[in-house]
């Protein structure tokens, strides 16, 4: 009896240890702050939380990367900032390097930086935006450049002042 709990007990202790193993523990509290960080750095938030960037970052961290429903209009249409949480919450972690790895977003969407981001970061950016949970509504549609949008929107084009 004794023998046989103290197996039992070996044995749980044993799959409890390779659960806790950084290898294939999933978003870990070391990489969710590290993701925090470079999400912070590489500054998602200046457009996909509202606000963020006229405030200062003065937004409570409950409204992050819901996205952005005023729009960005220039010269490839009106696109608008997506609700990362949203996005995050239906990708598995693999099928978020393939996009970030793929991605063809529109302007002001800076695709470089996801481009140029190492594979571990972008992974702890990934266990980041899951732990904060899929919440807010999607964002509306992109628009092409002919189409008036209905919503506000931020006209991104260089404007020169007239001479005088
Ligand atoms: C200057 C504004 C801006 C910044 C900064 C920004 N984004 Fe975006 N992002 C957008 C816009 C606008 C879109 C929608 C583009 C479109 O509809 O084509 C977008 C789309 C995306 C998409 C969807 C890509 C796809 O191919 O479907 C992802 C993922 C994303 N952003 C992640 C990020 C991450 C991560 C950061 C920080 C490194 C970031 N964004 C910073 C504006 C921005």
């Amino acid at each position: 009896m004794e023998v046989k709990s103290k197996l039992l007990s070996g044995l749980l202790s044993g799959s409890l240890l390779l659960l806790g193993s950084p290898a294939i523990s999933f978003g870990d509290q070391h990489s969710i702050e590290h993701g925090r960080y470079i999400t912070l750095l590489a500054g998602c938030n200046d457009c996909h939380t509202a606000g963020y960037g006229m405030n200062n970052g003065n937004i409570p961290e409950s409204e992050w990367l819901k996205g952005d429903p005023i729009g960005w209009r220039g010269p490839w249409g009106t696109t608008y900032p997506i609700n990362l949480r949203k996005l995050v919450s239906g990708l598995s972690k693999e099928a978020w390097m393939t996009l970030a790895r793929n991605s063809k977003a529109r302007p002001p969407m800076p695709v470089y930086t996801l481009k140029a981001m190492k594979e571990e970061d972008l992974s702890e950016m990934y266990d980041y935006i899951r732990s904060l949970g899929d919440s807010g509504e999607a964002m509306p549609a992109a628009l092409p450049p002919e189409k008036e949008p209905t919503t506000p929107y931020i006209h991104f084009v260089p404007v020169t002042a007239k001479a005088k």
